[in-house]
């Protein structure tokens, strides 16, 4: 692998021990990938944030690193911790839980990264265009970045990211490289999309079969209008890199490579016909399989915002809400900028007069939401739905944002 003087020069040390360290990492996965050269990146986005996943261990990791004077180079923003980091007292977290979560952020913060804790760092200002390497973990922000924007990232892990920030590179292999990007595997969906859960059991279903494959979809029926939205390809990819490990797709004349005018179809291209989505909801959907001694029907919690909730998508719950109160609890999660402004707008005290919460910096996946009592969640986000029992251990109804709404109000699904 080609290095520039300065990159080399990172890898023996002249930077410090913690440069030399994160050059080693970026280095490694270059030679493990066959990378011909290094990158260098817009921005990285780190996930491993919570200190439920993290553990001691990974809090000694960062610190150490921290300790050795490394430094990221370029903005680099940060995934969901395992806490509203600052209501986290109202919404039941520990003291022992808060003190070890705000120490990983203090961590993270000498190493000089922004503490957004958003999965959608898209929505705060790290946007990348077109053609921009940039590396980045979260494998629903990965899906975006590729797919929607068309910037160029793989799908990093926690350290790779972090290393990535502190040389400011990347091994150029994989997503980084244009033969890479196009689609092999063509999507004709026949049956109408017309809901983002509809999205997210499209998703569910496509992320299987296509596993790590380049998806080009078409839609031949109704329901086009949303999947144009920002929203609705948020909740498709991020369920695609779900139940697959699909980090890039295509759909003809929506995504950004597609619209650019870029060749995205690979010479041997197969196809995938879907002319049904219920398998979808039924996979997602299957509380009596995770909680069997729940009753099937109550609902602790409603959660909203998976991948984290724009303003829009908040709007529509309050429209949803229509200033009833919730029965069961209602979090719908949002990046903190998000969540300011829709206090701005008025949306925010909307919610919380209906009961519900606007939570920041976290989500259900990474948070230890049986230490707080949830037992059983209804969502309309099919990565949500697809990791809340392995990972929450919440028993899951799928549906509609609207069914949703209606079960937070009745404290049952309904639907
Ligand atoms: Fe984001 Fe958590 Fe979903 S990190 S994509 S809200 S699982």
């Amino acid at each position: 692998m080609k290095l520039s003087t300065e990159e080399q020069a990172m890898l023996s040390g002249d930077f410090g021990s913690g440069v030399r360290k994160a050059m080693e990492i970026v280095c490694t996965l270059g030679q493990i990938y066959d990378a011909r050269r290094l990158a260098p990146v817009g921005s990285v986005q780190v996930a491993g944030v919570s200190y439920r996943n993290l553990g001691e261990a990974g809090l000694e990791f960062l610190r150490e690193w921290a300790d050795q004077s490394a430094r990221v180079r370029v903005p680099t923003t940060l995934n969901p911790a395992g806490m509203d980091l600052r209501a986290w007292r109202e919404l039941g977290f520990s003291e022992s839980f808060a003190r070890s979560q705000l120490a990983v952020i203090d961590a993270f913060g000498r190493l000089g990264v922004r503490a957004t804790c958003t999965c959608t760092p898209y929505l705060v200002g790290n946007v990348p265009h077109l053609g921009e390497h940039v590396a980045w973990a979260e494998s629903s922000a990965v899906s975006y970045a590729n797919s929607v924007l068309g910037a160029r990232t793989n799908r990093e892990g926690g350290p790779s990211a972090l290393a990535a920030a502190i040389t400011g590179r990347t091994a150029a292999y994989g997503l980084h490289l244009d033969e890479n990007r196009r689609a092999t595997l063509q999507v004709v969906v026949r049956c109408p999309v017309r809901t983002l859960s509809d999205l997210g059991a499209l998703g569910y279903l496509v992320g299987k079969a296509a596993r790590n494959r380049v998806p080009l979809f078409v839609f031949t029926s109704g329901g086009l209008e949303e999947a144009r939205s920002d929203a609705a390809l948020k909740a498709l990819g991020a369920a695609m890199a779900a139940s697959g490990a699909v980090a890039l797709y295509h759909v003809a004349d929506v995504t950004a490579e597609a619209v650019a005018g870029v060749d995205v179809l690979a010479r041997d291209i197969e196809r995938l016909i879907v002319d049904d989505l219920a398998p979808g909801y039924a996979a997602l959907s299957s509380p009596a399989r995770h909680e069997p001694d729940t009753n099937n029907t109550s609902i602790d919690l409603v959660w909203i915002g998976c991948p984290h909730a724009s303003l829009e998508e908040s709007e529509t719950v309050v429209a949803l809400l229509a200033g009833r109160k919730v029965t069961s609890a209602l979090w719908v999660t949002a990046a903190r900028a998000v969540r300011e402004h829709a206090a701005g707008r008025g949306l925010l005290a909307a919610v919380e007069a209906s009961g519900g919460q606007i939570v920041a910096d976290t989500c259900v996946v990474v948070a230890p939401m049986r230490e707080l009592g949830f037992r059983s969640m209804a969502t309309s986000s099919g990565k949500g739905a697809y990791y809340g029992p392995g990972h929450a251990g919440l028993a899951v109804h799928y549906g509609t944002l609207a069914e949703c709404i209606e079960a937070a109000v009745e404290g049952r699904w309904a639907a």
